[in-house]
């Protein structure tokens, strides 16, 4: 090993990521290319010719960098990715070179230590209390995919480890969940035909009739209940189904309150709305994503577990060369019998490194900035007589559309699909559409450090020009 140059490299490299995150708001947000063109830019069989770390970096730079989508962009207010806080990425480049492995205390003691510290903060920010335990993980996914296997191992007294599910069982959630939660039922071995989508109100909260309902006509048919899943934040508009009522019914259907709030678990740093996660300590277990809106870099999610008991219940098989020969081995934290993954990345470094940085109320006001955002973005929409807001965003989501008088729901889902295309080509500002009650809308959602009112701003006054100019062209 190299050492002087790799420490030469590395400085070049802190360079180049420095003058990358002051000038990303200058960059293309998203270069329009083809993806054959970038498939040839790599299409090359196996290096064996060394080169060194400096003209690696030119070739990154040339072929990597631009056509990145830069989420540091103040513009990127698209599928919700974070622009990361810097002090999260030195703490990942220094989780790499370490490279502890959080599957077994002996790769990584004081890791093991700031991990259950880490997870520690999160059920104090949740109200659980010392009982709790949980896991960091690679995303929502896998926390959502976690969670409906705690709930499935519970309901079913522990039997469905061992000899998968007997019976006949049904999940329900809102129709405005994640997909993530579709392919955990999926997983899990229960199938996605158990999995009862539920209508929501005009503030896309879960409709509790609707569940009492599909309940009721479920025992009817001998279906009983595995989990009733709670959203606390939805993807599309940042919704907070009612989760006092829905634990309610749990309790009574004696099954597992799983609670999605991958991306609203932002909301427990918020200085301003306190309470809308109200009722999410009652949950069993909940997905918090600190890769979401903590701000962390990639990847970072976490399932949050009431009463840590249930973890090795649902994950604790030893096999001998795991077998930890210690005298000391009850004091030793050993995540693989606590969890799924075996081995695991030490992904709590970058979400302590941040709040020991910036604190948490530095955190909770970028929250609280980018809720202000959505917010004005709504008054803007609300105000104009071409444009509609599908709700007052109570988080960043937020859901606008063209109204486009004359316009048929076909003629408008292609005008808003044109304008978010001629977006992204100009590389000005990303954000997704969505379809919400069957129709098309803009899904802009800052998740981002670097957006400001002025930046909404730009972007509404692009929006309302460019669907003015394609309706124009439709008449
Ligand atoms: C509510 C919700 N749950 C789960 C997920 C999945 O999270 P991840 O992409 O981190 O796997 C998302 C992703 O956007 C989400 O919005």
């Amino acid at each position: 090993m190299q050492y002087e140059e790799f420490r030469k490299a590395g400085h070049s490299l802190i360079d180049y990521i420095t003058d990358y995150l002051q000038q990303a708001q200058n960059k293309p947000l998203f270069k329009d290319v083809e993806p054959s063109f970038l498939n040839d830019l790599f299409n090359e069989s196996i290096p064996n010719n060394p080169q060194s770390l400096e003209s690696i970096q030119k070739i990154l730079e040339e072929k990597l960098l631009p056509y990145c989508t830069h989420v540091n962009h103040p513009g990127y207010m698209g599928l919700i990715t974070p622009s990361p806080n810097p002090a999260g990425i030195l703490g990942d480049l220094l989780a790499a070179a370490l490279n502890q492995n959080l599957g077994a205390y002996s790769i990584g003691p004081s890791a093991t230590a700031m991990e259950l510290r880490v997870i520690r903060w999160l059920n104090d920010l949740i109200g659980y209390d010392e009982k709790a335990g949980g896991n960091l993980t690679s995303g929502g996914m896998m926390a959502n995919f976690i969670g409906l296997k705690l709930a499935r191992d519970f309901t079913t007294g522990d039997v469905a480890q061992h000899e998968g599910l007997h019976g006949k069982w049904a999940v329900y959630v809102s129709e405005e969940r994640h997909v993530s939660i579709d392919k955990s039922v999926d997983a899990i071995g229960l199938g996605r035909n158990n999995l009862r989508s539920l209508p929501t109100d005009d503030r896309f909260q879960l409709k509790i009739d609707a569940l009492e309902e599909a309940i009721a006509k479920d025992k009817a048919e001998g279906i009983k209940t595995l989990c009733i899943i709670g959203l606390a934040g939805t993807t599309n508009l940042g919704a907070v189904d009612d989760l006092e009522a829905l634990h309610r019914i749990a309790v009574r259907e004696q099954c597992w309150f799983h609670v999605d709030a991958a991306y609203g678990g932002g909301m427990l740093l918020s200085h301003q709305n306190k309470n809308l996660l109200k009722g999410l300590h009652l949950a069993d277990s909940v997905t918090i994503d600190p890769h979401k809106w903590f701000y962390a870099p990639l990847d970072c999610g976490a399932i949050l577990v009431k009463d840590h008991d249930r973890l090795p219940r649902s994950f604790g098989i030893q096999h001998a060369y795991l077998t930890d020969q210690s005298e000391r081995k009850n004091e030793r934290y050993q995540f693989y019998v606590n969890g799924f993954e075996q081995s695991k990345r030490f992904r709590s470094l970058k979400v302590w490194m941040s709040f020991q940085h910036y604190g948490r109320d530095k955190i909770g006001e970028w929250v609280d900035n980018n809720v202000e955002q959505a917010k004005y973005l709504h008054n803007l929409a609300a105000g104009s007589k071409d444009f509609e807001s599908a709700t007052e965003p109570k988080m960043s989501a937020i859901c606008i559309r063209y109204t486009g008088e004359g316009l048929t729901n076909e003629e408008l889902t292609k005008l808003h699909i044109a304008v978010a295309d001629r977006i992204e080509k100009e590389g000005k500002f990303w954000f997704a559409t969505t379809i919400l009650k069957g129709k098309t809308w803009f899904r802009i959602n800052p998740v981002n450090i670097y957006t400001t009112i002025e930046t909404m701003k730009a972007l509404f006054d692009t929006l309302q020009a460019y669907c003015k100019e394609a309706a124009g062209e439709k008449a």
